[in-house]
Formats: structure tokens, sequence, C-alpha cells
């Protein structure tokens, strides 16, 4: 496919009121010139061309494996198209130019868009959609059902005020002939700006065959300039992304109140409670229970596993493994077949080998723990003497009694024991007991 694409990523978004730049807010997790680079990645463009100026290295830091050009002043839609003329002098193909700030265009649009451009040879496509309250777009004028050009609002007559047709801002051209008419437009319009818009009225008094392609889904072209529309253009690629998780089979109790993103891969009969917060390169597998309160970012849960109101970050969870209410899960936790951890568990860097049990209150981090051992309430493994980190090590069977501190480096061996309230600082050999305690002592009658 001979298509590059250009987003116009270079305004300074000033109703954002943000310190950001706009197109690297985030739509349902995602940075919006992102969303755009991923739909056009589906359609294939042999090349995608950012063009960038207010605050570009700070887009350019979020967003890889893109092109871009700069455009230093904003004069204008065809002017900043202009920036890429020079890096577009040899190419003989098509152009689709985009904003960077329209995340609801779906990759299916973009291709029908550019087949429709293809089959009837145009000069240049322009997607239009039918608006009840056209205000601010502009406006698509027609002659006989053909495209002569396109008013903005600012410029455009009473009569021209109540076309209905808009134009969504996006365009698939013929490079060579955008740049023709790229060099003929001027900024003597009401804005003092140049428009891109301009170079259809240039190409059809030319006698270019310019057409519109009509969007099917008017949503698609919203574009987000405050935070306002950056909420509603989330919603709907929720929306989107709960429908398409529900037609693959899984349950969502409540869609409205479940926050899934993009990127985020679920397998059938799991159900989704409310309130849940599914994000990055999360993986969920078939048959879990993910209750209320609970946010899973960047972690693989396998299958039949019940999660209620925790928190996981990057970490592994296997088969059947049960967790909180009010666990957390920092990176590299690693719980495999049966584990359960309860109420008020921590667990960092360490791995639980099947069937470890950690009901209640306790911490595990920089530790290993083998297959049906039993972490009593309270337990802590004191990784840190404040300057470095150390490792401990459990083995099978072990019953740790409650409160035991662990103080690492420290080793327990298979089918160990500890008494509760012990601060084990030496190694246990296996099948051995090890109590750290003080005698109990008692002075009868003492309160009389
Ligand atoms: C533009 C179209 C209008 C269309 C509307 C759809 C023109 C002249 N008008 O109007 O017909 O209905 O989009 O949303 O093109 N930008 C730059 N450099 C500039 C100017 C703008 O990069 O010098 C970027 C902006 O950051 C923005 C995009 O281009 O992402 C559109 O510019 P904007 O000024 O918002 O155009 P509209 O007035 O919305
Ligand atoms: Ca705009």
């Amino acid at each position: 496919m001979q298509l590059k694409a250009l987003i116009l990523a270079a305004g300074k978004g000033t109703r954002m009121k943000s310190d950001l730049p706009k197109v690297i807010h985030l739509v349902n997790g995602v940075p919006m010139v992102q969303k755009i680079l991923n739909e056009l990645k589906k359609i294939d463009t042999e090349e995608n061309i950012l063009i960038l100026g207010h605050k570009k290295e700070e887009i350019l830091a979020k967003i890889k494996d893109v092109s871009y050009v700069v455009q230093e002043e904003q004069l204008g839609t065809g002017h900043a198209i202009m920036q890429a003329k020079e890096l577009l002098k040899d190419y003989e193909g098509d152009v689709m130019i985009l904003c960077g700030d329209t995340p609801l265009l779906r990759s299916e649009t973009l291709e029908k868009m550019y087949n429709y451009h293809k089959e009837n040879g145009c000069t240049t496509t322009v997607l239009t959609a039918i608006y009840e309250n056209p205000f601010g777009y502009g406006r698509i004028v027609k002659e006989n059902g053909d495209v002569v050009g396109i008013v903005e609002e600012k410029e455009a007559s009473e009569e021209i005020k109540k076309i209905k047709e808009v134009n969504a801002g996006v365009y698939c051209c013929n490079s060579k002939e955008l740049f023709k008419a790229l060099d003929r437009i001027d900024n003597n319009n009401e804005k003092g700006e140049y428009y891109l818009t301009d170079i259809i009225g240039i190409q059809v008094k030319d006698g270019k065959k310019v057409s519109s392609f009509v969007l099917e889904d008017s949503e698609e072209i919203l574009g987000v300039n405050s935070k306002v529309e950056l909420a509603q253009a989330s919603r709907v690629l929720r929306e989107r992304k709960n429908k398409e998780l529900m037609e693959e089979g899984v349950i969502l109790i409540d869609p409205a109140t479940t926050y899934i993103e993009e990127t985020v891969k679920i397998g059938k009969d799991t159900v989704i409670y409310p309130g849940v917060i599914l994000q990055g390169n999360t993986v969920i597998g078939e048959n879990c229970e993910i209750i209320g309160n609970t946010r899973i970012i960047d972690s693989t849960l396998k299958n039949n596993i019940r999660v209620e109101s925790s928190v996981i970050e990057e970490s592994i969870l296997e088969d059947k493994v049960t967790m909180g209410p009010f666990a957390h899960l920092r990176p590299k936790a690693h719980l495999k077949e049966k584990v359960h951890i309860g109420n008020f568990v921590e667990v960092k860097k360490s791995t639980l080998e099947p069937g470890v049990k950690a009901g209640h209150l306790t911490y595990l981090g920089n530790a290993t723990v083998g297959k049906d051992t039993n972490i009593g309430a309270g337990t802590i493994t004191c990784n840190y003497d404040g300057v470095n980190k150390f490792d401990t090590h459990i083995g099978e069977k072990v019953f740790i009694g409650s409160s035991t501190m662990l103080v690492a480096p420290v080793n327990i061996g298979d089918n160990a024991l500890t008494g509760a309230g012990s601060v084990i600082t030496k190694d246990v050999p296996e099948d051995s007991l090890a109590v750290e305690r003080n005698k109990q002592l008692i002075k009868l009658k003492w309160r009389k």
C-alpha cells in the first residue's frame, strides 16, 4: 500500500488547561495520539509522520517509532502540512491527514475511506459527517452532489452555515497534488491562517476529482479540546472495549462502572464486578471472579482465580489462586496454584509455591515459600536493614507461627515450625521447632 499518514499535533491545546501537551493526554489509558497510531498500524501505513511544535520533546518521550517534522509557528493547518513537503518530496503515493486529537476514529473507517479514494481515482477525499449542530466546523459545499469547496465557520455566509455536512478533518490525498495545491493557498481570511481546506477549492477549479466520504457513526470524529471531551472520549472507548469483551464471553456485571483499558485481555466466563480497574498489559484467563475495588496493572492471572478488593502490580497468579479482600501484590510476586493470601497481606518479589497460605496481616518480600507451607498471622520477612535487601527461604510444609519475625537472610528447612512471636535470626533445620521468646512471668495476685 502506497500510503503514509500525516498527523497534526503542533497546536497548544489551550482549552485543555494543562501543562501536558494535549495529544499525550490518556484516553482509556492510551495517549491520544498513540491511539491514532494504533489504528493506523491496523491499516498498515508505511510511515506515520507527526507534525509537532508545542512541547515536542515531551510528546516524543512518550511516542516511539514515528517520524516527525517541526512546525515552529502555528500558522494554520495548511502551513502545518507544508512542513512535510521536504520529507515527502520524492514520494509518489497517497497521504492520509489526521488530527492528533480525534482518538475515536476506527481503523475500519480509515480503511473504507482509503479504499473509496483509490477505487474512485480521487485526487483528494475528505471525510465528512452529518451534524444537526454543525457550528464551528468547516462546511462541505456541493454542487450537483459534487464537492466544490470547504468554508470555515468564520467565513461562512448565513446560507452556508445551514449546511449540515461538515469536514471531519481527515483527508486522503495524492501527495504530489497536495503539495502543488498547498503552494497556492494564502492566509487572506478571518483568522489570518493558511487553511488546509483551501486546497479543495483549488483542486476542483483545476478539474481534479475531489470527493467526500460520509461517516456512518459521526461520534468517531469527536475532537478532544477540553477535559470534558477527554472524559467523553474515554467513556466511548471504554464502552467499545467492554462490548468487545462481552461479545467474547466475559461477564461484566455493570459495564458502566468497570474500567478496562484497551490493552487488557480476558478469557470467557470470567466475571468482572463493578468498580474494577484493569490496566496495561494485564491478561486474565477463564472462569475468574474479579470483585469490587480491585485494581490490576500489567499482570497475568491464569484460570479459576478469585480476587476481591485487592491491588495487583506486575505479578503472576497461577490457577485457582484466591486473594483478598485487601491484599496487595507488588512487582514480581508469583503465586502458584491454589495459593491463598488474605486480609492485609502484602507480597513483593517473592514466589509462593502451590498451596501456600498466608491468611492475615503478613509481609513477604524477597522470599521463596515452599509447597503447602502455612504462614501465621502477623508474620514479617524483615528483608531490609536500612541499606540492603536480603532473602528469606522457607521450605515445604512449614508452619510459621503467628507474628514471627524472619530476619533475613534466613532459611527455614522443610517441615520446620516456629513458635508464635519468635524473632528468627538463625537458620532453622528441617523438622525442627524454633522458639525465641522469654519465659512468661506470673506474679500472683499482683493487682491486689
Ligand atoms: C479544522 C478544519 C475544519 C474542520 C475541523 C474538524 C481547517 C482550516 N479547518 O478546523 O474544516 O471541520 O478541523 O475538526 O483545517 N494545528 C497544527 N498547526 C497549526 C494549526 C493547527 O498542528 O498551525 C493542529 C491543531 O493542533 C489541531 C488540528 O491541527 O490538532 C486542527 O486545527 P484547529 O485549529 O483545531 O482546526 P479547526 O478550527 O478545528
Ligand atoms: Ca479542532
